[in-house]
């Protein structure tokens, strides 16, 4: 069990400090969004590569920007270890893949809400993790989606049958009071944003949230 803080609801005006305050995470979960596959707009390349550089803990991107096929890879370079694309922006998702992981990076997919897991299913092969949105892609702070718990199974029953190390990752609403159903769905990886970052002690909350995620 994994816990991928958000510091998309941390003060970005102190970035490093605020990646100290989760040092005992596993990953730093970092929201890349570009205004135009969301409506919102955050940081990109040249701020990831400075925090790669100082994070006491691997980078976790995640991409909500259209043409991943051209910027995905560059976050590889940049320094993260992961690196997730949105499957409803690619163009060539298993030429995605193949350069994250050429480039040294996990490959990860990304589904939103409306999205569908059956289709992709034949992608498994070429990816190290699935994420299963559980908010609208955007913003943080909202409500956890408990109707996405179904396709969180199916991706791990999937996982399974296929074999191999594909971790399932959630992302949205996760908190001391969801965590527990994400996991007895099948989930192993967990991103925390205001559970984490709106908690006094961050690192209390991770190891609460750790704890919980293990029952
Ligand atoms: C939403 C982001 C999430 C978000 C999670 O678009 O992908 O990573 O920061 O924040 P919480 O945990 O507050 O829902
Ligand atoms: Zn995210």
């Amino acid at each position: 069990m994994q816990i991928s803080p958000s510091i998309l609801n941390s003060d970005f005006a102190n970035l490093q400090h605020e990646l100290q305050r989760i040092a005992d995470a596993d990953w730093a979960h970092v929201d890349v969004m570009d205004a135009h596959f969301v409506p919102n707009l955050t940081l990109g390349l040249p701020v990831v590569e400075a925090l790669a550089k100082v994070s006491p803990v691997p980078l976790d991107a995640h991409l909500m920007i259209e043409d991943p096929d051209r910027w995905a890879p560059d976050y590889a370079e940049a320094g993260c270890r992961s690196v997730t694309f949105h499957i409803e922006a690619a163009a060539d998702p298993r030429a995605i893949a193949r350069d994250l992981r050429a480039a040294g990076a996990r490959a990860a997919m990304a589904l939103k809400p409306a999205t569908a897991f059956g289709p992709y299913e034949e992608l498994l092969p070429h990816l190290d993790m699935v994420l299963v949105m559980t908010v609208e892609p955007g913003f943080g702070g909202q409500s956890f989606m408990a109707d996405q718990l179904p396709k969180v199974r199916q991706v791990r029953e999937a996982v399974r049958r296929h074999g191999g190390e594909i971790w399932v990752q959630v992302d949205g609403g996760v908190s001391a009071s969801t965590i527990e159903q994400c996991a007895e769905a099948g989930a192993d990886v967990f991103v925390a944003g205001s559970a984490v970052y709106g908690a006094d002690d961050a690192a209390a909350a991770v190891s609460e949230l750790r704890e919980l995620a293990s029952r």
